[in-house]
């Protein structure tokens, strides 16, 4: 039988994904690759929603495709390529938007948010109809499951609707997907607020670890981490989030137990862990930033993976626009 296939998209909005990014959502990519038809994009028109300026937009964008084959994204193993590198998205996400209820993209909270933060007068339409091309990403790749954290829950919930619609409308056209929790994923938190999330947006750089940082800048902001007062290191995520999210990031990284590393660090201090930590990042981003760097010294090379990337997926993409245009009468 054919294997479920998965799409996924990451923005390019950054010079380095951080930690949170690659434990909470691209390391679950990797092993995807292996029991999935995997998809996966870098979403870069997503990413002119609030603004940007186009030469570090490409820049962000082949960083971005180049660290995610140097975690581990294999293109003969899944498809990678560059969302704006396949017109359909935008094709596709038009007829999806003439289906959409005004009222109905109104409620998606995270335009509520950002919206609310920019100023309504200031966020673009194209950050109001974000999740329509979306639902373009996925349905045009007919996912049977699309890996989703929980504030991503609601765009796949409208997505699912959007499909549901048009085939109750047209026919059916397009595989109604389903959100693919990843069991105990990963949440990672701010290390100067470690009750809120690290976030490239509203966390300060104190409080995030990029993967292309260097490792001793790194290893500073682990000794600067907040804390408890306390001295026992435990797993307690209500009381001692700060100790729950530094053991989170090593048991991830070393592919240990929490319980094994509760044990091993009974009867020692947060600075011994805080230590071994910074040492365990040090290992784990060593050789992602010197394959990172490997990839973006042959530009011709990555150019020629993103190009081959998107030849496969414009084979599927195509494919489906043209039934839906058929199907919509034109
Ligand atoms: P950011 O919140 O830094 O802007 P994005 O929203 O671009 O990051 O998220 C990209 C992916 O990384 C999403 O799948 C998201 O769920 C995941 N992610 C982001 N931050 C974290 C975090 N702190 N812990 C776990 N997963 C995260
Ligand atoms: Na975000």
């Amino acid at each position: 039988a054919a294997r479920p296939r998965v799409l996924s998209g990451i923005q390019p909005t950054a010079d380095s994904f951080h930690l949170g990014n690659y434990l909470g959502a691209v390391r679950y990519w990797v092993t995807l690759q292996d029991t999935h038809d995997a998809f996966y994009c870098v979403v870069d028109l997503h990413a002119i929603t609030a603004g940007h300026d186009p030469r570090v937009l490409r820049r962000r964008t082949r960083i971005a495709a180049a660290q995610l084959l140097a975690v581990g994204l294999d293109p003969e193993r899944c498809t990678l390529f560059v969302q704006s590198q396949v017109p359909e998205h935008p094709q596709l996400a038009w007829v999806l938007s003439c289906l959409t209820g005004f009222g109905e993209a109104s409620r998606m909270t995270q335009f509520k948010d950002k919206s609310t933060r920019q100023g309504a007068d200031r966020a673009s339409v194209g950050l109001f109809t974000y999740p329509i091309l979306q639902a373009a990403d996925i349905l045009l790749y007919q996912a049977d499951a699309v890996p989703v954290g929980e504030d991503q829950r609601q765009h796949l919930e409208l997505t699912r609707d959007l499909a549901q619609r048009f085939n109750g409308l047209f026919g059916r056209t397009f595989t109604v997907p389903a959100p693919h929790i990843v069991k105990d994923t990963a949440k990672i938190t701010d290390l100067q607020d470690p009750t809120a999330k690290m976030s490239k947006s509203a966390s300060s750089p104190a409080g995030i670890i990029d993967l292309l940082e260097d490792p001793a800048r790194s290893a500073k902001k682990i000794r600067s981490a907040v804390t408890d007062t306390g001295r026992e290191i435990i797993f307690d995520q209500a009381n001692k989030p700060g100790i729950a999210n530094l053991l989170t990031i090593y048991s991830a990284l070393a592919d240990r137990t929490v319980d094994d590393l509760v044990e091993t660090y009974a009867g020692k201090g947060y600075g011994d862990l805080k230590k071994d930590l910074a040492e365990v990042v040090r290992e784990f981003v060593g050789p992602v930033q010197e394959r990172t760097r490997t990839y973006l010294d042959d530009p011709a090379q990555l150019d020629k993976l993103l190009t081959i990337g998107a030849e496969k997926a414009r084979a599927v993409a195509a494919a489906t626009l043209r039934t839906t245009y058929d199907r919509v009468g034109f």
